[in-house]
C-alpha cells in the first residue's frame, strides 16, 4: 500500500531530500473556492488539513494544499541543527478499537507490514524533531507561505531544544526564539509544540502549567501581532481542572489550542523486545484510527470550557480522522478546523472527498 507526501518505507532524508512521494501534483482534484469558513480572522475554504509532521519541506506543503489540505502545518522546526531517530521511524500497531489509556501502559506490538485496512490503521511514530537548521528552515519556510493560496492556511510549528547548561528559563526561552524565527518568515500563524514526549526531563510539557505559561508568554511577546497557537496531549478526566486552568492563564497569549498530539505507550515487537531501535525509544507515541476517541473528547473539552469562560479562541481537532465521517464528527465536537496525519499519508484524496461530501449538503 502506497503512502503519500511522506513515505515511512523510505529515511527521513529520502522524503526531505527527494519528496513527496509519489510527485503528485499534476493529479490535483479541481475544485470551486467559496471561502464558507473563518479560522481566527482567516477566510479558510475547507476547514482541513495536515497537522504538524507529514510537511517537513515547501515541496511536500505545496502538494497538500495542491491537493485541498486547506490548513496545513510545515513539521516542528528548533533553533539548532537536530539529527534524526534512527530508522525505522514509523511502524504498524496492533491495537483492537480504542486505545484507551489502561491499554496504553501495557506493551503494544510493533509490525514493519500493515495487517488492516488503511482506514482503520494505528501506527507510532518517532523522529525525535529533527532540523537542518534556520538558515535552510527559514528560507524554505518563506518558500513555503508562498505555495498558500486563496482560503488556505499554512501554520508553522517549533519546539524549544535543551541546550547545555540551560536552565528552564533558558530553555522556555528558546521556544520563544524560534517562534521569532518563524515569524521573520512572515507565516501568518505559529504554534508551540507542548505535546513532544520526555522534554525537559518533565514528561510532556503541556501538563506542567508554569512551564505552559511561561512559554506562551515569551513566544507571543516574541512574535507580536501574529497570533499563536498551543498543541496538547490528551488531559485525562482527572486532569480536567488543569487544563482549565492553564486555559485561563494564558488566554491574553494563545489565540487557539490544538488537540491532540500522540498517546505514548510502549512498543515492542513479536518477541517483547523494544521494537524501535536506539536508547528510550521504548515509549513511542501512537497515532492513527485508535486514539480517535481521545481526540474528540479533548475537543469537546475544549469547546466546553471555552463557552464556561466566554472565550473565543480557535480548536484545531486533531487525532484518528481516517474518513470524512471522522471529520464531521470533530466538527460536531466544536472544532472549528480538523487535521489528519496518519488518515492523509495513505489516502491523498482525504481532502477532497471531504470537499466533495461537504458541498453535497
Ligand atoms: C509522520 C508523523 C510525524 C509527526 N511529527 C510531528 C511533529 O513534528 N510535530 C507535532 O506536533 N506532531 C507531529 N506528529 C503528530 C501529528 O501532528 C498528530 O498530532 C498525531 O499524529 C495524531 O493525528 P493522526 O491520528 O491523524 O496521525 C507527527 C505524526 C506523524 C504521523
Amino acid at each position: 500500500m502506497q503512502t503519500v507526501f511522506f513515505d515511512p518505507t523510505r529515511t527521513y532524508d529520502d522524503n526531505f531530500d527527494n519528496g513527496p512521494f509519489p510527485q503528485l501534483a499534476n493529479e490535483a482534484p479541481k475544485r470551486k473556492i467559496t471561502k464558507k469558513y473563518k479560522f481566527l480572522d482567516f477566510e479558510i475554504n475547507l476547514p482541513f488539513g495536515i497537522p504538524a509532521g507529514p510537511l517537513p519541506t515547501s515541496k511536500h506543503i505545496k502538494a497538500a494544499f495542491d491537493y485541498g489540505f486547506d490548513v496545513s502545518h510545515y513539521k516542528t522546526q528548533r533553533s539548532t541543527v537536530f539529527p534524526v531517530n534512527q530508522f525505522p521511524n514509523v511502524l504498524y500497531i496492533d491495537v483492537e478499537g480504542d486505545l484507551t489509556l489502561e491499554k496504553a501502559k501495557k506493551p503494544l506490538v510493533g509490525r514493519s507490514e500493515m495487517t488492516k485496512d488503511p482506514k482503520e490503521i494505528t501506527i507510532t511514530n518517532s523522529f525525535g524533531n529533527p532540523c537542518r537548521g534556520t538558515e535552510f528552515w527559514q528560507e524554505d519556510m518563506k518558500k513555503a507561505v508562498s505555495y498558500e493560496k486563496d482560503g488556505q492556511l499554512m501554520i508553522a510549528s517549533v519546539v524549544g531544544t535543551i541546550k547545555k547548561g540551560f536552565s528552564d528559563e533558558d530553555y522556555y526561552d528558546d521556544f520563544a526564539y524560534t517562534a521569532k524565527l518563524a515569524n521573520e518568515t512572515g507565516v501568518k500563524v505559529i504554534e508551540v509544540n507542548l505535546s513532544c514526549p520526555n522534554v525537559a526531563n518533565e514528561g510532556i510539557i503541556c501538563f506542567a502549567p508554569d512551564a505552559v505559561v511561561a512559554i506562551c508568554r515569551k513566544s507571543k511577546e516574541a512574535i507580536g501581532n501574529t497570533p499563536l497557537l498551543a498543541k496538547v496531549g490528551y488531559f485525562s478526566k482527572d486532569q480536567e481542572e488543569l487544563l482549565e486552568t492553564i486555559i485561563k492563564k494564558t488566554k491574553p497569549f494563545v489565540s487557539g489550542w490544538a488537540a491532540i498530539n500522540t498517546i505514548p505507550a510502549p512498543v515492542v515487537d513479536t518477541q517483547g523486545n523494544q521494537a524501535l531501535p536506539g536508547p528510550n525509544r521504548l515509549q513511542s507515541g501512537i497515532c492513527g484510527a485508535s486514539i480517535k476517541w481521545a481526540g474528540i473528547d479533548m475537543v469537546r473539552r475544549l469547546t466546553m470550557i471555552r463557552e464556561k469562560l466566554g472565550l473565543d479562541f480557535g480548536i484545531i481537532g486533531v487525532g484518528g480522522v481516517m474518513t470524512p465521517h471522522d471529520f464531521f464528527e470533530y466538527r460536531k465536537a466544536g472544532a472549528d478546523v480538523v487535521q489528519s496525519a496518519t488518515g492523509a499519508m495513505w489516502n491523498p484524496n482525504l481532502a477532497h472527498e471531504i470537499w466533495q461530501e461537504e458541498n453535497r449538503k
